[in-house]
């Protein structure tokens, strides 16, 4: 293994600090921050990139702050910004998308400069109401309570109180002892103070013991949670955003990029894809307004029934029917749209979702991206299909870590 000095560029998709070795490499460092000087270990090298350790900070941007949670020093790998400054969150996420949106989207600095603008951030603590304590072999400490990973090893560290749970989560953090299980799922509804745990055990023969007495567990356990004013239902193994703050933050991003004319339904069917349990459904769409949530989780689909009930029934004797379609985008058979709300997981739309959306002809698509680059990607996909983007929202709604949620608004061109 050997050693260089390096001076961190900037900080690059994933949350790594990037800068270049004497012959010319770009070399990825974690726990770097742009402008600093730092030496580092070499610990991967390849033809055309290298990654590695810093060893010394050589010379600390001003930005550098102690970890603000302590089991950083005993190696969580759970928040992997807790070197840089909360107040430098988002302007770090924004120049990630802005060159993502450069190199992948082939959009012009110019163009990039007016189209992105800043959104909403969720609070820096004690927000996130669902958290998955797991590793690959090993969910829980030997003692039997929950960890997270030690950075990308499979050893656990006791983490208790996490910095960014929300305190219901840290009671459970707090109490449970955990045997025969290889993953938990906690979550909580901030707004119903309702809790819940999932023990991932493929053989039925996980226990958890300790836990408050309301503490509702198993596979068929669930929360609520109020987005805008609405009461969702969530079970463990539905998709739900990570916190309360998000949610909302997402939904109003939404509301903002969909615009009220879209959301009224006078230009047609709305399609909210990858639907989860009906989140934007539920919070932006008067019951009367048909809509079609496609969503390929089972569970995500049983939530959404429940939670768009009233849709579902407003609409049952209409010629316009809403409808909870249970499928992979990738297989649904496209309608006609006004509008199309697409949320996908961290992977991105790819072609032949991109192909399934535009099928809808939908004047407007508004896209949920919570990965810069595989938004970038699908936004130029879109873009090639003939569709304009207009703007680009981007949230902090994982604090302490380098996720970042973008909303992009696209109307499709006349040409
Ligand atoms: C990022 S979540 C968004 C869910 C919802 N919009 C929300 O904000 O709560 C993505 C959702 O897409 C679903 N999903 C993943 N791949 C899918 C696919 N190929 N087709 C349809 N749904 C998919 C997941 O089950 C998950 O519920």
């Amino acid at each position: 293994m050997s050693n260089e000095d390096v001076t961190i560029e900037r900080i690059v998709a994933g949350g790594d600090g990037m800068g270049r070795l004497a012959d010319g490499r770009v070399v990825f460092i974690g726990g770097t921050i742009t402008g600093e000087r730092v030496r580092v270990e070499i610990t991967t090298n390849k033809k055309d990139f290298a990654r590695g350790t810093a060893l010394e900070i050589l010379d600390a941007s001003p930005h550098r702050v102690s970890a603000p949670c302590k089991f950083v020093a005993s190696g969580c790998g759970g928040c992997s910004w807790q070197h840089i400054a909360v107040s430098e969150h988002m302007s770090t996420k924004v120049a990630i998308v802005h060159e993502a949106l450069r190199r992948t989207a082939k959009i012009s600095e110019a163009e990039v400069l007016e189209l992105v603008q800043t959104g909403g951030s969720v609070s820096s603590q004690a927000s996130r109401t669902t958290l998955r304590m797991a590793t690959l072999r090993m969910a829980v400490l030997p003692n039997g309570k929950l960890g997270f990973r030690r950075g990308l090893s499979n050893d656990l560290v006791e983490t208790s109180p996490c910095l960014v749970a929300h305190d219901l989560l840290n009671e459970i953090i707090a109490s449970a002892k955990v045997k025969n299980a290889t993953e938990v799922t906690l979550r909580c509804g901030a707004s119903t103070s309702e809790h819940g745990v999932w023990l991932h055990d493929e053989h039925g023969r996980g226990q958890v013991t300790g836990l408050p007495s309301d503490v509702g567990v198993g596979i068929e356990s669930l929360v609520h949670e109020v987005i805008a004013g609405v009461k969702l239902r969530v079970m463990m193994t539905s998709f739900f955003q990570s916190s309360l703050e998000a949610a909302e933050l997402l939904v109003d991003a939404v509301r903002l990029a969909a615009g009220e004319r879209a959301l009224s339904g006078v230009d047609g069917r709305v399609i909210d894809a990858y639907g989860g349990v009906g989140l934007f459904a539920a919070t932006l769409l008067s019951a009367d307004v048909p809509v079609s949530v496609v969503e390929s989780s089972e569970s995500s689909c049983r939530d959404a029934v429940v939670n768009l009930s009233k849709h579902l029934a407003e609409t049952r004797d209409t010629s316009q029917p809403s409808e909870i379609v249970h499928s992979n985008i990738e297989q649904w058979s496209p309608v006609s749209a006004g509008l199309v709300i697409a949320d996908p997981a961290r992977t991105g739309l790819g072609p032949l979702a991109v192909s399934r959306l535009v099928a809808t002809k939908a004047p407007r698509i508004v896209l949920v991206s919570c990965d810069a680059v595989a938004g970038a990607r699908d936004l130029r996909l879109l873009i090639d299909a003939g569709y304009e983007l207009s703007k680009v929202t981007v949230l902090d709604l994982f604090p302490h870590t380098p996720h970042i949620e973008t909303v992009s608004v696209l109307q499709r061109s006349n040409r």
